[in-house]
């Protein structure tokens, strides 16, 4: 098969959140089964950096703009990349979707525009490389405009398009949608409209052929109210065409036996190597080394949806009890980040925090850390809770989206039949969360039932090549459909029973 992988960003190109480390390992993932898997991003001036031997494979005019379309290898697999050179598009230091200030770039809905319309040149076989995919597939609502430009040809490949976060919607004002040169049509609620804003995201919501989003139970949760924002309805009406697929670790990177930023490696069969990361991490936050204190941890984008604030109330006790140490790498809403320094600032034997985004900490933290907290309000998917059952750093996590699908509640019954694997609660309070944390630091006490519960943490299995299996099998099946074009195709606004 051929597919065109269009994303905003891949590692270690670009990287914002777990987007970046899904687009890299799926793609490669899908390349390993032998398919001809392509990537697209915007040429970021580290993209352009980090790729060796790029080179220019054509160039393109695109509503007046020269784009250089560059190629290379993305770095560490064997997927071919191209980037999408457009410098006054995407040649800005800095964040890719906000300048230094943490504002918004005021143009992110043209520099998405241009990459969409590249992408649907490749796709369309005008981009001079001579090679059409039979699969576009699309990723959050930087590519959404894809599904929605392609709608109009009918030579056009079969469409997917996965919502990595449906927090983030690529919402404009209306007057925007003028600055787009769009046909009119785009503008209904069947559309791009969004109680008359223009919505990038609902471009691959109306018109791809199929969505998919990152897990099981998120896929049934957009479809409520609660995490559907507005979109429940459109979700709802294309329930048949809407699939949730778990994502999977790259355990290349992710994986304590051989990882290359920690201090000792280890496994289920011999432990030994984490307590030696344990105190290299105390050491590198400059806290104290207590080696038989539970020590929790905290990864991530420092936002409402992660629950940080739920974070700092449930073990601030624990720290003034010296019951339990902290530490916490993130980055984000300045009133968490400040609210995490002044809790630092009161418990510094204890409680460490880093600021900034640090791969190589990201690690040390998995490693060194006896439990992770990840009491997300609401989770597409997640990846750290899946890394930390692999280093055997014992997840606590609320029960929703692809936390509720990867880890297993640590009861009698499931720890009798060696299930557990973490400890899952249900309210989004602090209280809940510090009952959960109690929970967890009581089975700590009792030496061989935690042992035991780390080495089944370490043993589950979500390797990304169970994951990339069902999106082959989603494309085979959307290629199989198109065959039977247009009697079998997705239209917005008619209900799929309709046409089968
Ligand atoms: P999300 O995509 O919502 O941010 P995920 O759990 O899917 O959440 O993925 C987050 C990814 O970003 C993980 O690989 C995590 O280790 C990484 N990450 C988040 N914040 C930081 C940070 N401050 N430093 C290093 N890595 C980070
Ligand atoms: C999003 C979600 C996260 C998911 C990631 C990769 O950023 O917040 O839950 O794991 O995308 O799909």
């Amino acid at each position: 098969m051929r597919i065109l992988f269009a994303s905003s960003e891949a590692y270690p190109l670009v990287k914002t959140g777990g987007l970046a480390d899904v687009s890299t390992s799926l793609s490669s993932a899908i390349r390993e089964a032998h398919e001809d898997i392509r990537m697209v991003l915007p040429a970021y001036p580290r993209a352009k950096a980090d790729i060796d031997a790029l080179q220019t494979v054509t160039t393109l005019v695109i509503d007046g703009v020269t784009v250089e379309l560059l190629q290379g290898i993305l770095p560490a697999t064997n997927v071919p990349t191209y980037l999408v050179d457009a410098p006054a598009y995407f040649a800005r230091e800095g964040h890719p979707y906000c300048a230094l200030d943490r504002r918004d770039w005021q143009d992110n809905h043209l520099r998405f525009a241009l990459f969409a319309r590249v992408v649907v040149a490749m796709a369309l076989n005008e981009a001079n490389l001579n090679w059409q995919p039979q699969i576009v597939h699309c990723n959050d609502w930087q590519t959404g405009l894809v599904p929605a430009l392609l709608s109009q040809h009918a030579e056009r490949p079969a469409m997917v398009f996965t919502i990595h976060n449906l927090a983030y919607q690529g919402l404009f004002p209306a007057y925007r949608f003028a600055e787009l040169g769009l046909s009119e049509s785009f503008w209904s609620y069947h559309g791009l409209e969004f109680h008359n804003q223009l919505s990038l995201i609902k471009g691959g919501l109306s018109y791809a052929d199929h969505v998919t989003t990152v897990s099981p139970s998120y896929a049934r949760e957009i479809r409520s109210g609660q995490f559907g924002y507005g979109l429940e309805g459109l979700l709802n009406y294309r329930a048949q065409t809407l699939s949730g697929i778990l994502n999977g670790v790259d355990y290349r990177h992710w994986d304590p036996r051989w990882d290359n930023y920690i201090k000792a490696h280890y496994s289920p069969e011999d432990l030994q190597g984490k307590g030696q990361c344990k105190q290299a991490l105390q050491e590198c936050f400059g806290i104290e080394v207590r080696p038989e204190v539970p020590l929790l941890g905290h990864i991530g984008r420092m936002v409402p949806q992660k629950g940080v604030d739920l974070i700092l109330k449930a073990v601030e006790p624990l720290l003034a009890e010296k019951r339990a140490q902290m530490v916490l790498l993130g980055s984000g809403d300045k009133a968490l980040e400040d609210a995490a320094r002044a809790l630092a600032a009161r418990f510094p034997e204890d409680m460490g925090v880093c600021l900034g985004y640090n791969e190589a900490l990201a690690h040390q933290l998995e490693a060194g850390c006896d439990i992770f907290l990840m009491p997300s309000r609401f989770e597409p998917c997640g990846l750290n809770q899946m890394y930390s059952l692999r280093y055997g750093t014992i997840p606590i996590v609320r029960r929703t989206g692809g936390l509720a699908d990867t880890v297993v509640d640590a009861h009698a019954d499931t720890l009798a039949d060696q299930s557990a694997t973490g400890i899952v609660f249900e309210p989004a309070t602090a209280p809940a969360l510090a009952a959960a944390i109690e929970r967890a630091l009581s089975l700590y006490q009792d030496k061989p039932v935690w042992t035991q519960l780390m080495r089944q943490a370490m043993s589950q299995d979500f390797s990304w090549a169970h994951s990339a299996q069902h999106y082959l099998e989603l494309y085979e099946g959307l290629l199989g459909e198109r065959a039977h074009w247009p009697a079998t195709r997705w239209e917005p606004g008619k209900q799929r029973s309709e046409f089968l």
